[in-house]
C-alpha cells in the first residue's frame, strides 16, 4: 500500500517513513528541504532496507505537487508532516507561517480530492488545548492558541473539520502530539534543528557534547513537584508507531470520517526528571542552571491516552531512559 509523506525527511516523519516501511508500506516523501537534508533519504534506504522514492518540491507549489499525484494514482493515504513549527519565529514572521502551513494543507486536500485519495493525517499538536487546571489532557477540552504557529494548527484543525463535513467520503485523522524526543536505536536519524534550539532535549544534546557550557533551566518557581516545568515526553518511535495505528484504523475501517487523537504517554516529567535521567544513563555530561521563566510558558500538561488505547490499541512502550539514551546516541554519532 502506497503513502505519501509530506515532511518525510523531518524529525517525525522520517522516523514514521521507517515504521511505515518496516511495515511494508511503500513510501513517497515529498520535502523542500526547509528544515532537513536529502541525505535522510539515503539514511532512511539504510536502515531499513527497502527503497523510498523522493520529491524535492514544496508542498505550496501545487502545480509540481500535481505531477507527483499524476506519477501515482494508487496513493492510499497522505501524512501530512510538512510545516514551520517554531514558536518564537513564528511570533516575528506570522504570514510565513500562515502561508505555509495553511496553504500547503489546501492544495493537498484540492489534490486528493481531484484525484480520489480520501485518506488523511494531519501532524496537530497539543498546544491546540486551551490552558486547563484539570489534566490529563482529554480531546474534547476546550481549544485556544496563544501564538501564530498555534494557531496554525488550530486552524488547519478547523478546515480539516470543515471540508470532512462537506466530504464524508474523507477519513481525516488529528494526531496531537505531545513532546516528541529521542530517536531511531540506530542513530542514524534524530532531531536535528538548525541554530540554537528551542526545545528542552536538543538544548540538552547540544550541552552533552560541549557545543554548549549548561542548560539554562526556565523557572523552577511553578507549581510542580520540584518547581521545574513538566510535560509528556513521548518517544519519537512510539510517536511514528501512532501513525500507523492510525493508518491501520483507516484501512480496516472505510466509513471512520473524522477522528482526533493525543499521542502522548500519559505521563508527566519535570525538566530536573529529563535532566537527571539524561545525566545518569549517559554520564554526567549535563550542568544546569535556573533562569527566570520563559515568556509563554505553563506550569505542566501531559496527556490522556485512553482515546487512542482505546481506538487505536496505541500503547507508548519506550521508557524515558530509552528517550535520553537515544538522543545522545543519534548526536554523538552525527556531531
Ligand atoms: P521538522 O521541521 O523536522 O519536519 C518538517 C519537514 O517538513 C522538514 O523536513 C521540512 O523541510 C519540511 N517542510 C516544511 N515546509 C514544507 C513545504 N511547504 N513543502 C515541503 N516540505 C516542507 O518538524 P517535525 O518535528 O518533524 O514536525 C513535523 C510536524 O509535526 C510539523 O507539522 C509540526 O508542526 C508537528 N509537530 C511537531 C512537534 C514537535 O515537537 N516536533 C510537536 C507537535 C506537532
Ligand atoms: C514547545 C512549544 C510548543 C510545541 C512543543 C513541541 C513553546 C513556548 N512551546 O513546548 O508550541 O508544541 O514545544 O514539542 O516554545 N526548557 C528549559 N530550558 C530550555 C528549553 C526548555 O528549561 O532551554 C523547559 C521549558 O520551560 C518547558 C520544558 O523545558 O518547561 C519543555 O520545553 P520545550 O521542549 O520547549 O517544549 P514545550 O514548552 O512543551
Amino acid at each position: 500500500m502506497k503513502i505519501l509523506l509530506t515532511g518525510g525527511l523531518g524529525y517525525i516523519g522520517s522516523h514514521t517513513a521507517v515504521q511505515a516501511l518496516k511495515d511494508n508500506y511503500e513510501v513517497i516523501i515529498v520535502d523542500n528541504l526547509s528544515n532537513s537534508k536529502e541525505e535522510v533519504v539515503n539514511k532512511i534506504r539504510q536502515i531499513t532496507g527497502k527503497d523510498v522514492k523522493f520529491y524535492k518540491i514544496d508542498v505550496c507549489d501545487k502545480q509540481k505537487l500535481e505531477l507527483v499525484f499524476d506519477e501515482n494514482p494508487d496513493i492510499f493515504a497522505v501524512i501530512h508532516f510538512a510545516g514551520f513549527k517554531a514558536v518564537g519565529e513564528s511570533v516575528e514572521k506570522p504570514l510565513m507561517y500562515y502561508q505555509n502551513n495553511l496553504i500547503s494543507t489546501i492544495n493537498l486536500l484540492e489534490l486528493m480530492k481531484k484525484n480520489g485519495i480520501v485518506n488523511f493525517i494531519f501532524s496537530s499538536s497539543a498546544t491546540v488545548y486551551a490552558p486547563s487546571k484539570i489534566m490529563p489532557l482529554e480531546e474534547s477540552f476546550p481549544l485556544e492558541a496563544s501564538n501564530p504557529y498555534g494557531r496554525t494548527k488550530l486552524f488547519n484543525e478547523f478546515i480539516l473539520k470543515d471540508f470532512q463535513s462537506a466530504n464524508p467520503e474523507f477519513n481525516i485523522t488529528l494526531l496531537r502530539y505531545f513532546n516528541p524526543i529521542g530517536a531511531d536505536d540506530s542513530g542514524i536519524i534524530g532531531e536535528d534543528p538548525n541554530g540554537i534550539p528551542n526545545n528542552l532535549m536538543p538544548y540538552i544534546c547540544k550541552v552533552a557534547i560541549g557545543e554548549f557550557d549548561h542548560l539554562d533551566i526556565f523557572g523552577n518557581d511553578y507549581n510542580t513537584k520540584d518547581g521545574t516545568g513538566v510535560r509528556d515526553y513521548i518517544h519519537v518511535v512510539d510517536l511514528a508507531t501512532g501513525h500507523i495505528k492510525a493508518l491501520k484504523q483507516i484501512e480496516s475501517n472505510k466509513n471512520n470520517g473524522l477522528k482526533i487523537y493525543n499521542l502522548g504517554t500519559g505521563k508527566g516529567y519535570s525538566v530536573l526528571d529529563i535532566v537527571n535521567t539524561f545525566n545518569k544513563v549517559n554520564g554526567d555530561l549535563v550542568k544546569y542552571e535556573f533562569t527566570q521563566r520563559r515568556a509563554g510558558d505553563i506550569d505542566i500538561y501531559y496527556a490522556s491516552p485512553k482515546k487512542a488505547e482505546k481506538e487505536l490499541g496505541f500503547k507508548t512502550e519506550k521508557t524515558l531512559e530509552e528517550m535520553c539514551k537515544s538522543s545522545y546516541n543519534y548526536v554523538i554519532k552525527n556531531k
